[in-house]
């Protein structure tokens, strides 16, 4: 379909064809499906000639409207073979959840809707759908009923959320109204977390005008757990983040004490738990969150371990008035409703219906599936730890959840030993600092991860190493 001559009514019609005949989004679906087809048997990282083939996407801004087929088959062509096979199972890099199929099915029928979440008047199906994601995630979770959820793009911003519902609360405690007065003359709030907080706390904190010199640091034991005995005395100004999985040794704080002297003392409790409150869904590991519904605010991801799509995180808060107000925003053309409207709840007014992905993720695993799942992360975080201490490597740190840490040496033959894995295309893991000395993290978070899989990526370990 080329077009000749450009005017608006003919691209306006152009398109109209390609929305209503489903042909376009057929051809794109195709594609996916192809792509998808070799998943689990791809090699994990793309060969250097694809990416180096990426080039092609270098052009000048075309003057002309295009073809949309040849669009997205120029996508497929160039596009899928640069990507990482990231819904495989033998990619351990960051904390990558894969996907499950009954979630991305749901996300692309959500797309071809193209709802704005923002508001139940402007998608009443998200709306609903958040309403329902609200409720099972505290059932699941174990937080307190009164909990409100806000969907959001990932952790770090469930943390900016979480931090902003604190800061407006501890103010108003004080008197002090921090929307209307600002940082200039508010109370002076104490931020205090671990040293093995996560990057992307940091980051909140100075988002939100606090600036990291005002953190009182608190050390951990050897597994990266915050001590409690080395917790400063607490108070009202106080907001204590703490951790639910680490992100190197996937250790969990110690949440019910160290809740219990925060609350104590009348501090807002903030929990991280990107990955880690999931355990709270999984019986056998459920112990590692003992205490989080004690906390004010958790932040948590669907797109790590309970494998939704991807831009799938979570912010979670008891205080509902607390997060209402911190994230205000009005405006005489919002029609706010008597239904749950989800731009209270978010920093962004106008985003995609998260939801959607989320909920036929939950609906399709259901209570026993999602158990399963997160359990499975943690048998095969323990078999990687067996084997490789069979096969003669160091293993870091005592494996809790999902996460394994090993040591090859110091740093540049670890960055070797990382490059040679990657190259391999057998597996894909990356690096990290654990007490000042170079690791290699290995993170199981998706559901495709088989006992095969982590033999196999134990081989390629064992050959990288030989060929140092
Ligand atoms: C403990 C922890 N907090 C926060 C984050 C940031 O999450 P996101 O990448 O979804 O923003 C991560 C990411 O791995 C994490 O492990």
């Amino acid at each position: 379909m080329t077009v000749t001559k450009q005017t608006a009514e003919n691209l306006q019609q152009q398109m109209q064809t390609l929305i209503e005949d489903g042909a376009l989004i057929r051809r794109a679906l195709d594609h996916g499906g192809a792509y998808l087809s070799g998943t689990f048997d791809r090699q994990v990282a793309p060969t250097k000639e694809a990416v180096t083939d990426l080039d092609r996407f270098r052009e000048a801004l075309p003057e002309h409207s295009g073809d949309a087929f040849d669009i997205v088959d120029q996508l497929h062509a160039i596009g899928s073979p640069g990507t990482m096979a990231q819904i495989g199972g033998r990619f351990f890099g960051l904390v990558n959840g894969g996907t499950v199929p009954a979630g991305l099915a749901a996300r692309i029928l959500a797309d071809t809707w193209d709802q704005n979440a923002v508001l139940h008047a402007i998608s009443p199906t998200n709306a609903v759908l958040e309403e329902v994601c609200q409720a099972w995630l505290c059932d699941l979770l174990g937080l307190p009923e009164k909990t409100v959820a806000g969907f959001v793009s990932g952790t770090s911003m469930a943390i900016v959320c979480g931090l902003a519902a604190a800061r407006w609360r501890l103010c108003e405690r004080a008197g002090y109204d921090i929307n209307s007065g600002g940082l200039a003359g508010a109370p002076k709030l104490r931020i205090v977390t671990s040293r093995h907080a996560h990057s992307t706390v940091l980051k909140a904190v100075v988002l939100l005008g606090f600036g990291t010199d005002c953190i009182e640091w608190v050390d951990v034991d050897t597994q990266g757990r915050l001590l409690t005995t080395a917790l400063p005395e607490l108070d009202q100004n106080t907001i204590l983040i703490l951790q639910a999985g680490n992100v190197n040794s996937g250790s969990f704080d110690p949440l019910r004490k160290a809740c219990e002297q925060a609350k104590s003392a009348g501090a807002w409790v903030h929990i991280d738990g990107a990955f880690g409150l999931w355990a709270a869904a999984c019986q056998r590991l459920r112990h590692l969150t003992d205490g989080i519904e004690l906390a004010d605010s958790w932040s948590v991801d669907g797109h790590k371990t309970l494998n939704t799509p991807y831009d799938s995180g979570i912010s979670l808060c008891a205080d509902a008035e607390a997060m209402v107000k911190a994230l205000q925003n009005s405006g005489a053309y919002i029609m706010y409703s008597e239904h749950r409207d989800g731009m209270l709840y978010t920093p962004e007014m106008s985003r995609r219906a998260r939801a959607v992905d989320l909920w036929a993720t939950l609906k399709y695993l259901g209570r026993s599936g999602v158990d399963q799942m997160v359990g499975s992360f943690h048998d095969r975080a323990t078999q990687f730890g067996q084997e490789l201490k069979t096969a003669g490597f160091e293993v870091v740190a005592d494996i809790v959840f999902n996460q394994v840490m090993i040591r090859v040496g110091d740093d540049a033959a670890t960055k070797s030993f990382v490059r040679r894995v990657q190259a391999s295309g057998e597996a894909w893991v990356g690096s990290s600092m654990w007490f000042g000395e170079p690791v290699i993290r290995i993170s199981v978070c998706s559901w495709a991860t088989t006992q095969h899989d982590v033999s196999r990526t134990v081989k390629a370990f064992c050959d990288a190493r030989a060929a140092s």
